[in-house]
């Protein structure tokens, strides 16, 4: 069972990489290995609206290629973004370049999750983008959470958030073992899991 995350700020010590990281120590805790990917060191060109990705294949070379193949190589796929109004820039250019890898069917049947992280307001947009994303590539979206922050490491401090995370890591890795289905606990709602059990 591989799982990798996908962190879209350019922060490095941010409240979405410290969330993504939780959710990939829970996935690993419950059994998978884990792979962290950080758009900010990677060189991503913009998507130019050619629309050749729906052939599978995208003309621009760049991280992109090893970035989709270990995408199509995991069994599930988490991505952390923060709210700039609404997708921060970095997320919304990684979503548009992932075009080729779901066109063909290969993200299909894939666990996936979210995390979306904002100041106070707009976080629920940005859930429903990478909701949105789950859907279009046929992956199966356990939960897409929405957690404040505001500086660097505030998330920290707020335990309910830090134990979703873990949960939905978790979770994951259980739902995809479990042919797809909720098991055990995990039939209750995240948010009724995660306050039940702290
Ligand atoms: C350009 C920009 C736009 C932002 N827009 C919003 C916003 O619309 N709503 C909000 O609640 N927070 C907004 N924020 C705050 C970030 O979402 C918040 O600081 C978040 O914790 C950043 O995540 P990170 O620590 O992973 O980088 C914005 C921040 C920046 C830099």
């Amino acid at each position: 069972m591989r799982i990798t995350g996908v962190v879209c700020s350019p922060r490095a010590g941010g409240n979405t990489e410290i969330m993504v990281r939780q959710a990939l120590a829970g996935a690993a805790d419950a059994g998978a290995e884990v792979e962290i990917i950080f758009i900010r060191d990677k060189h991503i060109l913009p998507c130019d609206g050619c629309l050749g990705c729906k052939n599978g294949i995208c003309h621009l070379q760049d991280d992109m290629q090893e970035i989709g193949e270990k995408l199509v190589a995991s069994d599930g796929i988490l991505i952390g973004v923060p709210t700039y109004w609404t997708v921060a820039g970095m997320g919304a250019n990684f979503l548009d370049r992932v075009l080729p890898y779901g066109y063909d069917g290969r993200l299909a049947n894939k666990v996936a999750a979210g995390i979306a992280v904002a100041s106070r307001s707009a976080v629920d947009t940005v859930a429903g983008v990478l909701r949105r994303f789950f859907i279009w590539g046929h992956m199966h979206c356990v939960e897409c959470i929405c957690h404040y922050g505001t500086k660097p490491g505030d998330i920290v401090q707020d335990k309910y958030a830090m134990n979703q995370a873990w949960d939905i890591g978790r979770l994951m890795v259980l739902y995809a073992e479990n042919g797809n289905n909720y098991p055990g606990d995990f039939i209750l709602p995240i948010s009724e899991y995660t306050k039940r059990r702290m």
